[in-house]
């Protein structure tokens, strides 16, 4: 299982030319909802959205400003993982609700926590709270890239888009959210010359330091 799993990643690459014509399943985006939603972020806060854009007239318009990059035009999907504009403390709150209703917690043992992230959460900056949100961005992407490994389906992970234009284009604004990274899904183009390019990395002796 793990050498397959090893396997699998390997097969993986940033896909530089998905095949238009082929389409995702409802199935296959279901399982990117799903992971999407189960990735780990701190304290379990999920301070993220993600669009997923499948009207073609959109992805379109997402080319200009993704830096001309033609994968969100062409790939089946398109994933745009955003953070939230603000937590609040009624956001706090409701996610101690959450915690309350799903497991039967009873209030009393979460209140020293709960005032604790109150308490930080107000004491910080705007945009140390913004840093922060953006890193839970960035678990959710290397979370689908792994699944979108096992699934067979191939993903391009994007930082080279223009975010406050995506924020404007989108109306993320009025949804109180901003555009952190795009992840445009589907299936590569069979002569993407990048499918067939041996990975460059560093060897594991390298980064890996063991200390016994
Ligand atoms: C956060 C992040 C942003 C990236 N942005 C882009 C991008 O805008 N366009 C692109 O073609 N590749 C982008 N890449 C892909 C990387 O260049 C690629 O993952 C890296 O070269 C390793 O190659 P591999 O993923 O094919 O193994 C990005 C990767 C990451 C993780």
């Amino acid at each position: 299982m793990a050498s397959q799993i090893i396997e699998k990643l390997k097969w993986r690459y940033a896909c530089k030319k998905f095949d238009p014509s082929k389409k995702l399943s409802e199935e296959q985006i279901q399982i990117l909802k799903d992971a999407f939603n189960l990735t780990a972020t701190s304290y379990g806060l999920q301070p993220l959205k993600m669009l997923v854009i499948s009207n073609q007239e959109i992805k379109e318009q997402l080319v200009p400003l993704s830096m001309d990059q033609l994968q969100v035009r062409d790939a089946s999907h398109v994933l745009v993982i955003c953070r939230e504009n603000t937590i609040s403390p009624d956001y706090i709150k409701g996610h101690f609700n959450r915690v309350v209703d799903i497991r039967n917690t009873p209030r009393e043992i979460l209140e020293s926590f709960e005032d604790h992230l109150l308490e930080s959460f107000g004491a910080k900056e705007t945009a140390d709270v913004s840093l922060w949100m953006a890193k839970q961005a960035y678990i959710a992407l290397g979370n689908l890239l792994t699944v979108c490994a096992l699934e067979g389906i191939d993903a391009c992970p994007m930082e080279g888009f223009e975010p406050l234009k995506y924020n404007d284009f989108l109306g993320l604004a009025e949804k109180g959210l901003s555009s952190v990274l795009v992840l445009p899904v589907g299936y590569r183009a069979e002569d993407d010359l990048f499918s067939d390019l041996k990975k460059v990395r560093r060897g594991v002796e390298e980064v890996v330091i063991e200390m016994n």
